[in-house]
C-alpha cells in the first residue's frame, strides 16, 4: 500500500555525518562506457538491499520497511538495467522474484499481501511485466505465465473493478473492501491502469485497450485529478464525489500518464487515426510541460535538475516516495520512443539530472551509496540511503543511454512473450481475499490496519503542519514554487487538505 509521508519523520532524524570519503563517481553522460561503468557499480550496490534470492528469504521481496510494491518496482529496474546495458547478471534472479509473486491466479495477487495489497501495488509489478514483454526479456519457461498474459492479467482485473457506483467511474486506491484507502480514488492507481491499458494497445493492435486508456484519461481530466494546465493531483474520497481532491503532485503521477500517453500517440499513428495522433501529441506535450514545471528544479534548461517537489525540500519524503524519481526517469526516456519529438528535451532534463544525481552517490559504509538531493545542494551527501534513493540514481544514469537502447517491440515487431487475453478471470470481481494463508481475517487485523491509517494521517496532518510553518519562516521564489505544487489556490490552508478519517 503506497502511502502518503508515512515515515517521514524518520527520514528526517537520519541524518548522518558524512565521511570524508575520497570515492566519487565520474560520469561522462556523453559516453557510453562511462555511464556503464557507473550503472554497474549503482546496480551492485542496489542488488546488496535485495535478499529475496538468498536460502530462506522469499523472492520478491524486500525487507523491511519496503513494501511490497517497491519490489516490483524494483524487479521493473533491474529489467531496465538488462535492456540498457545487457548485462544479465541480474535476469535470474529478477526473473525468480517476478514469478514467484503471482499468486495463485497468476495476475501479482499473492494471499500474503492481501491485507495491505492497492490497485497500485499491482500495478507496478504488471508494468514490470509490461517492460519485460516490450525488451523481450528472457521468457519463463512453457509451464510458467507468461510475461504478456502476467500484464494482462493485471489489467483485465483491473478494469473488472472500475467503479461506476462513485465519482462517475475510476478504480478505488485498495483492491479489498474491508481495506482502508478503499473510499479514496488516487491517481496512481488510475496511473497505473492508463500505461499498461496504453501499452497492451501498442503490443497487441487490439483496441479495448485503446478504449480503457481513453476512458481512464477522459475520466481523471472529468473529475478533475488532471487539470488543464496537466497538473496531477493526489486523489480524493468517493463520499465527496471525488470533488474533495488531495492537492499533492508526485512525479510518478505524472510519469506514468506522459509513458501512456506517449504510447497511445504511437498506437494512433499505426492504427493510422490522424486526429488522435494530434490528441495524444498534444497531451504528451502537456503533461511534459508540467513535469519541466514542477518537478525539475533550476534558473534555465541548463541546470534543472529532477526533485520530488513536495516533501524533498522539507526532508520529508518517506520510504516509498524516495523512489519516484526513478520512475519519472525510467518513464521519461522510455517517451523518447514513442514520441521522439520530445528527445532533445528530455535528453537535456535527464543529463543534468544525472550528473547531479551521482555527486550524491558519497555516502554509506562503502562511501558510494546514494542519497535523494540532487537538486538545489552543494552536491554534498544528505545524510540518507535506500532502494528507493539507490534505484533512482540507477534508472536516471540508464536514461542517458536512451538513444541506443533499442525500440521495443510489439507482437508484431519481434516481440515473443506469449499472452492471453482472458488472463486473471479468476480473479475478476474479486474484492475479499481467498485463500488468506494466516486464517480468516479478523477484527484485531481490521483494528490493525485502521491503526496504520490512522498514523499515516496523522502524520500527513503533522508534516502539512510542518511545511506551512516552514513556509512562513522562508519566504522566496522558492517556496512560492512550492506552494503552488501543494496547493492549486493560493491561501489554502493544510488541514483542510488533508483527506478525512476512514470510517471505522
Ligand atoms: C508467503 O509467506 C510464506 C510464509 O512467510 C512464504 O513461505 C511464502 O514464500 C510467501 N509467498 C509469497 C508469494 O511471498
Ligand atoms: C507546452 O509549452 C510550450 C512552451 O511554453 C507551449 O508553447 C505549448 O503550448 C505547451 N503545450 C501544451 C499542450 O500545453
Ligand atoms: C533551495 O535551497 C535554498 C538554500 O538552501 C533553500 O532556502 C530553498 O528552500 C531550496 N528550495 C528548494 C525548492 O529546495
Ligand atoms: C501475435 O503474433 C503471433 C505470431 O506472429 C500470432 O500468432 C498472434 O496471433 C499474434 N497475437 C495477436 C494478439 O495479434
Ligand atoms: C482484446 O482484448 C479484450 C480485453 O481483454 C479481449 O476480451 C478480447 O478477446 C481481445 N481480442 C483479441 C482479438 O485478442
Amino acid at each position: 500500500m503506497l502511502r502518503l509521508l508515512h515515515k517521514a519523520t524518520a527520514v528526517a532524524g537520519l541524518l548522518l555525518l558524512a565521511n570524508n570519503s575520497i570515492f566519487a563517481y565520474e560520469l561522462d553522460v556523453q559516453s557510453t562506457d562511462s555511464i556503464k561503468n557507473v550503472a554497474q557499480q549503482l546496480a551492485a550496490d542496489l542488488v546488496s538491499m535485495y535478499n529475496g534470492n538468498q536460502p530462506g528469504q522469499t523472492p520478491g521481496l524486500l525487507p523491511q520497511p519496503y513494501y511490497w510494491w517497491e519490489a516490483g518496482a524494483l524487479m521493473g529496474a533491474l529489467i531496465d538495467y538488462w535492456y540498457y546495458t545487457g548485462d544479465t547478471t541480474y535476469n535470474d534472479i529478477t526473473q525468480q522474484g517476478l514469478l514467484h509473486q503471482v499468486g495463485p491466479y497468476n495476475d501479482f495477487m499473492p494471499p500474503n499481501q492481501t491485507l495491505t495489497e492497492g490497485n497500485d501495488d499491482q500495478g507496478f509489478w504488471g508494468m514490470a511485466a509490461m517492460s519485460a514483454a516490450e525488451y523481450n526479456f528472457q521468457n519463463p519457461a512453457e509451464d510458467k505465465p507468461q510475461w504478456l498474459a502476467l500484464a494482462q492479467a493485471v489489467f483485465n482485473t483491473q478494469a473488472a473493478r472500475w467503479d461506476t457506483q462513485h465519482c462517475n467511474g475510476g478504480l478505488r486506491w485498495q483492491i479489498f473492501t474491508w481495506n482502508n484507502g478503499f473510499n479514496y480514488k488516487n491517481s496512481i492507481s488510475q496511473a497505473c491502469f492508463f500505461n499498461l491499458a496504453s501499452r497492451l494497445a501498442l503490443y497487441t493492435g487490439n483496441s479495448t485497450y485503446a478504449d480503457w486508456a481513453v476512458r481512464t484519461w477522459d475520466w481523471m481530466t472529468g473529475v478533475g485529478f488532471i487539470d488543464n494546465a496537466y497538473r496531477v493531483y493526489d486523489g480524493a474520497t468517493v463520499e465527496q464525489n471525488c470533488a474533495d481532491i488531495t492537492p499533492y503532485e508526485f512525479s510518478y503521477n505524472v510519469g506514468a500518464f506522459l509513458l501512456g500517453a506517449a504510447a497511445m500517440a504511437e498506437y494512433s499513428n499505426k492504427a493510422g487515426e490522424t486526429n488522435d495522433v494530434a490528441l495524444w501529441h498534444e497531451r504528451v506535450d502537456g503533461l511534459l510541460n508540467n513535469t519541466e514545471l514542477i518537478f525539475f528544479f533550476g534558473d534555465d534548461d541548463n541546470d534543472k535538475v529532477m526533485i520530488e517537489i513536495a516533501c524533498e525540500p522539507v526532508s520529508l519524503c518517506d520510504v516509498d516516495q524516495q523512489s519516484f524519481k526513478a520512475y519519472l526517469s525510467r518513464w521519461m526516456a522510455a517517451t523518447t520512443k514513442w514520441a521522439p519529438w520530445t528527445f532533445d528535451r528530455i535528453k537535456k532534463l535527464l543529463q543534468n539530472s544525472a550528473r547531479a544525481a551521482v555527486k550524491q552517490c558519497t555516502g554509506g559504509d562503502n562511501g558510494r551509496m546514494c542519497g535523494l538531493k540532487w537538486a538545489n545542494n552543494s552536491g554534498e551527501w544528505d545524510g540518507t540511503t535506500g532502494v528507493g534513493q539507490q534505484m533512482a540514481a540507477m534508472e536516471v544514469v540508464l536514461a542517458n543511454m536512451i538513444e541506443e537502447a533499442k525500440q521495443p517491440v510489439t507482437n508484431g515487431t519481434g516481440g515473443t512473450s506469449v499472452g492471453d487475453p482472458a488472463a486473471g478471470g479468476n480473479d475478476n470481481g474479486r474484492v475479499d481475499p481467498v485463500k488468506w494463508q494466516h486464517g480468516p481475517i479478523t477484527d484485531g487485523d481490521r483494528a490493525g490496519a485502521a491503526f496504520v491509517t490512522f498514523v499515516v494521517l496523522t502524520t500527513l496532518l503533522a508534516a502539512l503542519v510542518f511545511m506551512f510553518a516552514d513556509e512562513m519562516k522562508t519566504a522566496g521564489e522558492n517556496w512560492d514554487n512550492f506552494r503552488s505544487t501543494v496547493s492549486p489556490q493560493p491561501g489554502i490552508r493544510g488541514a483542510e487538505t488533508a483527506p478525512p478519517p476512514p470510517p471505522t
